[in-house]
């Protein structure tokens, strides 16, 4: 075990459980999309006299596995397209309170698996976090991260009249600032010593744009009303309520290219940063919503990935004191209201996530 400790790994950051979170992540399965031609080059760069006996593939935060398939199946193909007959394992990571065995029926078990046709390949998990080393120095020929890494190792600060750091100011934006740029450093740093010579890592992360704004700040504002207006009418304690910021942080530009224009750092975590681009990823529900006009499927759709990715680290801040079944007719209480606000105006939600894809190699490696 790596000697760096964090409370992620106790911590309610991951998704919805039950498989939930696989069927209602379609935002997050096109955001991986982004990320297959950048795997394709990233592959046929590692060089395979020096990764070892064995082809390691790290998945980290792969969530209940579905939307992992495509770029691990990806992968695959084009090692097996050079050529390269050696075993490979596949080592999908979470948090240890990740839905695993979801994970494990996906990709064990669906037709669409990258498992399926292939000989010589093993699947396997950690629970560990990815604020901690959780594989043998120089291990991973290549390393994949969808919408992972805005997620912190913890929550820096409540934030007053607010649940999204976006939306956090002064003093406050400033811890939250803080925590993400130790966190990113803390992940690279783990990565570097985990990823073989010539190993490559490819990511599709959730950030911001030029002005802070991640694209979802629609949405969570009409999230952070209805949760207003609970605490008004009493059923949501303003004690409850205070401490519910979401544990994420979108990074700007500047913020995920620090490291890598940092001599210091990369003088001792030999990493290069090949390939950074940004997107927007189009809103699939209100496309969705264009086309047909119903309203009420775009809002159980829309409150469906909400409450997928988000409701566990929200609603931790619930008193202790709450019997189970309490917790339970609140939180469904809040995604009766979250939906009747969205559907009472579907276009106005449109979410335009911010995506940073990026292309790191371990090593000498010259950019391009
Ligand atoms: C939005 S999901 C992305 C899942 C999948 N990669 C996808 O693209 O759909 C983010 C994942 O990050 C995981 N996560 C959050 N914090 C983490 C941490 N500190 N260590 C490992 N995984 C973490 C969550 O549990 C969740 O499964």
């Amino acid at each position: 075990m790596n000697d760096a400790t964090d409370s992620a790994s106790l911590s309610p950051e991951h998704m919805l459980g039950h498989g939930f979170y696989n069927k209602h992540a379609q935002a997050q399965a096109a955001a991986n999309r982004f990320g297959l031609n950048l795997i394709e080059q990233a592959i046929r760069r590692v060089d395979l006299a020096r990764v070892g006996d064995v082809f390691r593939i790290a998945d980290y935060g792969a969530a209940q596995g579905r939307n992992s398939l495509l770029p691990i199946k990806t992968a695959l193909s084009v090692l097996r397209a050079q050529g390269a007959t050696l075993p490979v394992v596949v080592a999908h990571t979470d948090l240890p309170t990740n839905d695993w065995t979801t994970l494990f029926q996906t990709v064990l078990s669906s037709p669409e698996s990258y498992v399926v046709g292939q000989p010589d390949l093993f699947v396997s998990a950690s629970g560990t976090s990815i604020y901690q080393q959780m594989f043998p120095p120089e291990q991973i020929a290549f390393g994949y991260s969808a919408i992972t890494t805005h997620w912190l190792s913890r929550k820096p600060a409540d934030i007053p009249g607010q649940i999204w750091s976006v939306r956090a100011t002064g003093a406050v934006h400033e811890r939250w600032a803080h925590r993400a740029r130790e966190d990113w450093y803390t992940f690279l740093r783990h990565r570097c010593a985990e990823l073989a010579p010539s190993g490559q890592l490819v990511m599709v992360n959730s950030g911001a744009d030029a002005n802070g704004q991640s694209g979802a700040e629609p949405l969570i504002d009409s999230v952070n009303g209805v949760l207003q207006d609970m605490v008004s009418e009493g059923a949501l304690g303003e004690d409850e309520y205070a401490r519910m910021a979401i544990p994420t942080y979108y990074r700007v530009a500047r913020e995920w290219r620090e490291p890598f224009d940092d001599p210091e750092f990369v003088r001792v975590h030999p990493l290069q940063l090949l390939h950074y681009e940004e997107s927007a990823l189009g809103d699939v529900f209100v496309d969705r919503y264009d086309q047909t006009g119903d309203a009420r499927a775009f809002a159980q759709s829309d409150a469906g990935f909400f409450r997928a990715a988000f409701e566990p680290s929200l609603f931790v801040a619930l008193r202790a004191d709450r019997s189970d079944a309490d917790r339970a007719r609140l939180i469904d209480a809040f995604a009766q209201r979250l939906e009747g606000a969205l559907a009472r105006d579907p276009t106005s939600h449109g979410t335009r996530w911010v995506l940073q894809l990026m292309w790191i190699a371990k090593g000498g490696t010259r950019g391009v």
